[in-house]
């Protein structure tokens, strides 16, 4: 399976997960308006390294990176692969601060790239038909809506 790489671009560089983000990142995750199109709430701090400890303990295919911004030289936000038989499915969060600059869709291209360099050969989103700026942020990193569902989200895909 992969090792988890740091990943770098001009504005913000990917930081493989790590315990300790987890104070910084409860922060950055504490607006319940992150959650609408998701799910969920957000965590305390206490709750979210917890959540972090098994997220690094889980199986190899559990990639999980901060995004740290280069401009402002603090974590923004998180991506996510998770990798099973040749399959990637991602999904990407920037806190609500920091919306609205690119950031998303920087984090996103990175990460697909880094997929693709891996021969990772079908990466797979899934997002809410209303969730305008995820669609952006899918088209820009290559993906394209497909017809298939999945708990009333739309599968997006990009294929070898
Ligand atoms: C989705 C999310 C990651 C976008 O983050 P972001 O850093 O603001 O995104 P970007 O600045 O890269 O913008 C992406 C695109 O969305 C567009 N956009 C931003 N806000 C929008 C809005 N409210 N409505 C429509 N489009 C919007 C931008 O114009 C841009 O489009 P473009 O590339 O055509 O110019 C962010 O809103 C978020 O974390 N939401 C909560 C978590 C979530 O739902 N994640 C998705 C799971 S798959």
């Amino acid at each position: 399976m992969l090792p988890i790489d740091t990943i770098e671009t001009p504005v913000l560089t990917l930081l493989p997960l790590r315990a300790e983000y987890a104070d910084e990142m409860a922060v950055v995750l504490s607006d319940p308006g992150l959650y609408t199109f998701t799910g969920g709430a957000p965590l305390t701090a206490g709750e979210l390294r917890a959540r972090y400890e098994r997220l690094i303990a889980g199986p190899p295919g559990w990639c999980n990176w901060v995004v740290w911004s280069c401009e402002e030289e603090l974590l923004v936000g998180y991506v996510q692969a998770t990798i099973d038989d040749g399959t990637a499915e991602i999904a990407w969060v920037i806190g609500t601060p920091w919306q609205g600059r690119g950031l998303a869709t920087a984090s996103a291209k990175a990460l697909v790239d880094w997929l693709k360099r891996r021969g990772i050969g079908t990466i797979v989103a899934h997002i809410h038909p209303d969730h305008a700026a995820s669609a952006a942020v899918a088209t820009s990193a290559g993906l394209r809506p497909t017809e298939r569902w999945h708990y009333g989200e739309v599968r997006w895909e990009w294929t070898a």
